[in-house]
């Protein structure tokens, strides 16, 4: 069985094909991604009108690219992203998914992008087993219990603020790093020292016993310290502010899954989204997991950020376990949960 999987939640325009190997696994048969984030850059931070626009712009022929590039005329089942994500930007790909599966006469796969993140680790690192994912992106940080790809997925905590992500690119602009400012305040923390300033660790008291999240707090503390230096005409270091800043990032992260895969009791842990490229992020989870004992499993980055492959990926293991297709008036969720 080969699936075709469509994302458009967000910035990026995914189209993956797979072919469901019937044992937990998938091949990859073709990978295509369009981003749009050059265009928001100017902006600091994605604008919901521009990545609808340049989805429609690349749907197609991203869709055909990846056709060619699986060497297939037609699928047999097309799978979308219906939620969550940017209202607008979800209605492209749904509307396109729709569109080719009635004219192809194949059945289609409204799915969870939040899952999808999960899944796709699979494609490196085999079936999974009942887990804890870590997923954290520009638009997502989530905790969740995964038994079995191919059955619902709970979710033990979320951000009640901004995601992890967006915390990194706020505080990168904050410091003049630009867009997006992940990858940018990384570099700059690496000259720096982790240790400089102790900036909060948001809700990880021992009272705070479901695993959410909160890094407002920490980005707001990081204005203030910035403020305060410019206000006493105090020379500080950027690098250290970023080190510094991303090892509480780090630490609350990877502390809260570690204590959440052993509140449920799994030893896996699997890592996804676009900031789990962040080298901290990595290093300390790594770190922690081995101290733990719990297999860590992180997929390469192209895998990590938001793809097709991983809406073809999880909608073949619900096409394994038995799941029927979805109704073509299914509407888009962007506000959906697992
Ligand atoms: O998954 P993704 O490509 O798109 C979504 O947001 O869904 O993730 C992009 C996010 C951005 O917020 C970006 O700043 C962050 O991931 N990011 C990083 C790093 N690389 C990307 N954050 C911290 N450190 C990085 N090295
Ligand atoms: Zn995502």
């Amino acid at each position: 069985m080969i699936v075709m999987g469509v994302e458009s939640s967000c910035d990026e325009t995914g189209v993956g094909i797979v072919r469901w190997n019937g044992d937990g696994t998938c091949d990859l048969l073709a990978d295509e991604v369009a981003s749009s984030v050059d265009q928001h850059a100017r902006y600091g931070g994605v604008v919901p009108e521009v990545a609808s626009r340049a989805h429609l712009e690349a749907i197609v022929p991203t869709m055909r690219r990846a056709l060619a590039a699986a060497g297939i005329e037609k699928p047999d089942a097309l799978a979308v992203t219906i939620g969550p994500g940017l209202a607008g930007a979800l209605l492209v790909g749904v509307a396109a998914a729709k569109a080719y599966a009635a004219a192809w006469n194949i059945p289609f796969y409204a799915v969870n992008h939040l899952g999808g993140h999960v899944s796709v680790d699979t494609l490196e690192h085999g079936p999974l087993p009942s887990c804890v994912a870590l997923l954290v992106s520009g638009g997502h940080t989530h905790l969740l219990h995964v038994e079995d790809l191919g059955k619902p997925i709970v979710e033990l905590g979320t951000t009640v603020d901004d995601a992890a992500g967006e915390a990194f690119d706020k505080v990168a602009r904050l410091l003049g790093l630009g867009f997006p400012g992940g990858p940018a305040l990384d570099a700059a923390a690496q000259e720096g020292d982790r240790n400089a300033i102790a900036f909060p660790r948001g809700m990880t008291g021992p009272r705070d016993s479901r695993h959410d999240f909160s890094f407002s707090g920490l980005k707001t503390s990081v204005a203030r310290y910035v403020e305060s230096k410019e206000r006493a005409g105090e020379a500080f270091s950027i690098p250290d502010i970023a080190a510094s800043f991303q090892e509480a990032v780090a630490d609350v992260l990877t502390m809260k899954a570690v204590r959440a895969a052993k509140d449920v009791g799994v030893d896996t842990l699997v890592l996804g989204g676009g900031a789990t490229a962040n080298s901290r992020i990595r290093s300390l989870a790594e770190q922690r997991c081995a101290e733990a004992g719990i297999t860590l499993r992180i997929p390469k980055p192209r895998l990590c950020t938001d793809n097709g492959v991983m809406i073809a990926s999880l909608a073949a293991h619900l096409i394994g376990n038995g799941a029927g297709p979805s109704e073509l008036s299914v509407a888009t969720d962007p506000g959906l949960s697992v």
